[in-house]
C-alpha cells in the first residue's frame, strides 16, 4: 500500500513519531506483534481534525519505528462507532472465526457495549461477529476492553473500565464473557480508561502491572495514566492498597496508552496518545492531528520505595542517529549558548553534577529572542520541570499548562537526562526512564537552538551527547496513501 509522505511535511508533523495521514487520532488501539509485523490502530475521525464517528485507523512497522499506513480497519456499523479496545493472536482458533489461526479484535461501541470482528489475512481486512455485541451495556462508562490469554488457566483475560472501577472478565472463546473480579480501591479523580494488564519479571520472579488511565486530577493536570504493581491469578488482581499512587508520567500529554500483545521474546512495549484533552482539539495543525509517544521499554526495577516500573525508548530508534558532538566536564554558569547544534529533530542525552547552582538545565527550540522550551532542574525544590511558555502565537494554545514536574531527589548522584526533541514534542527519560515527562511544545518551527544554563551559581556538565534524529517520512518515497482521497 502507497504512501505520500508530502503530507508529513506540514509544520508542527512529528518526524519520528507515528501521526496519522490526515484526520484526527485519539487513542492508540489493538497493538500486537504477528507474523513479524507491528500492528498499530488507533482512534480515527478521517474527515475531520476533531473528534468524531470513530474508526480504527490502521498503520503496520517492521521495528516499531518505521510505519506504513493502511486503510481504515473497522468502520462504524448500525450498532455504533468504534471505541477503543485490542487485537489478540487466536493461534488456537478458540473463536471458530479464524481456521488455522487468525488476529480478533475486541472493541467498544460508542453505546458502551463489547463487539469482536476477526481477520484471517494479517489485519488487512476485518469482518464483524455476526453476534455482537458480545457483552452489553453492563455500567455507565463501560469500555475499552484489553485482552490476552492466560496460559496457567487456558482462557481469555479481558480487563475493561466501568466507571470508577476496573472489571475483570474471562472467556474460552472471546464470544462468551464471565466477570470474575472488580476493583473498587484506590482511584483518584475522574472515570477510568483502556486500562491494561500485563506480567513482568523482576528478581526471577514475576509482578502483574495494571495500568488505567484517569480522565482527570493527573499531575500535570487533565487526564493521566496511573499503574499498580501486584499480582494476578487468572481472575482477581491484588496489590497494597496502602502503596502511593503511582503515575507513569508526569508530563500533560501521554494518554489512554496501552502495550502490544504477543511481543517476541517477552518484551512489553507500551504507546501512548500524545495529547490531552483538554485542549487536544485547539492545537495549530491543518490537516492531521494527534500523535503517539516514542513506544517504550517496559522495565521492573527495584528502589528504596519499593517495585517501579521504568520506560526506555525503544533501541531500534537508534537508528535514525546522526551524531553531532559530544562534550565533557562543561562548566555551566549563566547561558551556554550550543552553536554546533541546530536542529529541531534530536536526541539529547546529559549527565548533569548539580553543584551550586539553584536552577539549571537545558532551553532546545530556542530563537535568538529567548522564545523556547525549557527543561528545568530546581535543586531546592527536587523537581525537574518543562516549561512551555514560548511566545509565539502558536505556543499560546488555551488551557497548555505553561510548566509541570517530576519529584526528582537527587540524593548526591548526577542528574541523568534523556531527551528526544521533535517538531511539536518534548519527551524526558530521567534516571534511566524511572521517571518520564511528556509534552507537545508549538514552538514556532524555525526555534532551532539548543543551550545549557545555570543559574544563582554554576553546575558541572559530566557528560554531553547530542544525535540529530533522522524523518522516519522520507519524501522521496513513491507510494501515495488512499486514505487520505
Ligand atoms: C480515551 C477514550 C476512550 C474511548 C475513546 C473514544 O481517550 O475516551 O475511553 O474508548 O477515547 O474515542
Amino acid at each position: 500500500m502507497a504512501q505520500d509522505n508530502h503530507l508529513y511535511q506540514e509544520s508542527f508533523r512529528p518526524q519520528f513519531h507515528f501521526s496519522p495521514p490526515c484526520g484526527w487520532m485519539n487513542d492508540p488501539n489493538g497493538m500486537v506483534y504477528y507474523e513479524g509485523e507491528y500492528h498499530l490502530f488507533y482512534q480515527y475521525n478521517p474527515k475531520d481534525i476533531v473528534w468524531g464517528p470513530m474508526h480504527w485507523g490502521h498503520a503496520v512497522s517492521p521495528d516499531l519505528v518505521h510505519w506504513q499506513n493502511l486503510p481504515i480497519a473497522l468502520f462504524p456499523d448500525d450498532i455504533g462507532t468504534m471505541f477503543s479496545g485490542s487485537v489478540v493472536v487466536d493461534a488456537d482458533n478458540t473463536s471458530g472465526l479464524v481456521p488455522g489461526g487468525g488476529l480478533v479484535a475486541i472493541f467498544s461501541y460508542n453505546t458502551q457495549a463489547q463487539g469482536i470482528a476477526y481477520s484471517s489475512d494479517k489485519g488487512r481486512t476485518w469482518t464483524k461477529y455476526e453476534g455482537n455485541p458480545v457483552i452489553g451495556v453492563l455500567a455507565k462508562d463501560f469500555r475499552d476492553p484489553k485482552v490476552f490469554w492466560y496460559e496457567p488457566t487456558k482462557h481469555w483475560v479481558m480487563v475493561i473500565a466501568a466507571g470508577l472501577h476496573l472489571q475483570i472478565f474471562t472467556s474460552p472463546n472471546l464470544i462468551n464473557w464471565e466477570m470474575t473480579s472488580q476493583l473498587t480501591g484506590g482511584l483518584a479523580g475522574g472515570v477510568w480508561e483502556v486500562p491494561d494488564l500485563f506480567p513482568l519479571q523482576i528478581e526471577g520472579q514475576t509482578k502483574w502491572v495494571l495500568l488505567g488511565s484517569v480522565s482527570q486530577m493527573a499531575p500535570a493536570g487533565g487526564g493521566g495514566v496511573r499503574y499498580f504493581i501486584g499480582d494476578f491469578d487468572g481472575q482477581t488482581f491484588t496489590y497494597n492498597e496502602a502503596d502511593p499512587s503511582l503515575w507513569l508520567d508526569y508530563g500533560p500529554d501521554n494518554y489512554a496508552g496501552t502495550t502490544w500483545s504477543d511481543m517476541p521474546a517477552d518484551k512489553r512495549t507500551y504507546i501512548g496518545w500524545m495529547s490531552n484533552w483538554q485542549y487536544a482539539a485547539n492545537t495549530p495543525t491543518e490537516r492531521w492531528r494527534g500523535a503517539t509517544t516514542l513506544p517504550r521499554e517496559f522495565r521492573l526495577i527495584r528502589t528504596d520505595e519499593g517495585i517501579r516500573l521504568i520506560q526506555v525508548p525503544v533501541e531500534a530508534i537508534m537508528q535514525l542517529r546522526e551524531p553531532i558532538s559530544t562534550w565533557d566536564n562543561l562548566t555551566v554558569d549563566g547561558d551556554l549558548v550550543l552553536d554546533k547544534v541546530q536542529g529541531r529533530m534530536l536526541e539529547i542525552i546529559a549527565e548533569i553534577e548539580p553543584d551550586t547552582a539553584e536552577r539549571f538545565g537545558i532551553d532546545v527550540q530556542r530563537d535568538t529572542d529567548d522564545n523556547k522550551t525549557r527543561i528545568l532542574y530546581n535543586s531546592k525544590q527536587s523537581k525537574l520541570y518543562i516549561s512551555r511558555t514560548d511566545k509565539t502565537e502558536a505556543g499560546n494554545i488555551s488551557a497548555f499548562t505553561p510548566a509541570f514536574g517530576a519529584p526528582i531527589p537527587l540524593n548526591n548522584a548526577p542528574l541523568r537526562l534523556h531527551i528526544f526533541v521533535d517538531e511539536s514534542s518534548v519527551e524526558i527519560f530521567a534516571q534511566d526512564g524511572l521517571f518520564s515527562l511528556t509534552s507537545q511544545t508549538f514552538v514556532n518551527p524555525a526555534n532551532k537552538g539548543v543551550a545549557l544554563f545555570a543559574e544563582k551559581g554554576s553546575v558541572n556538565v559530566s557528560h554531553l551527547e547530542i544525535y540529530a534524529l533522522k524523518s522516519i517520512w522520507p519524501t522521496d518515497s513513491t507510494d501515495s496513501i488512499e486514505v487520505c482521497g
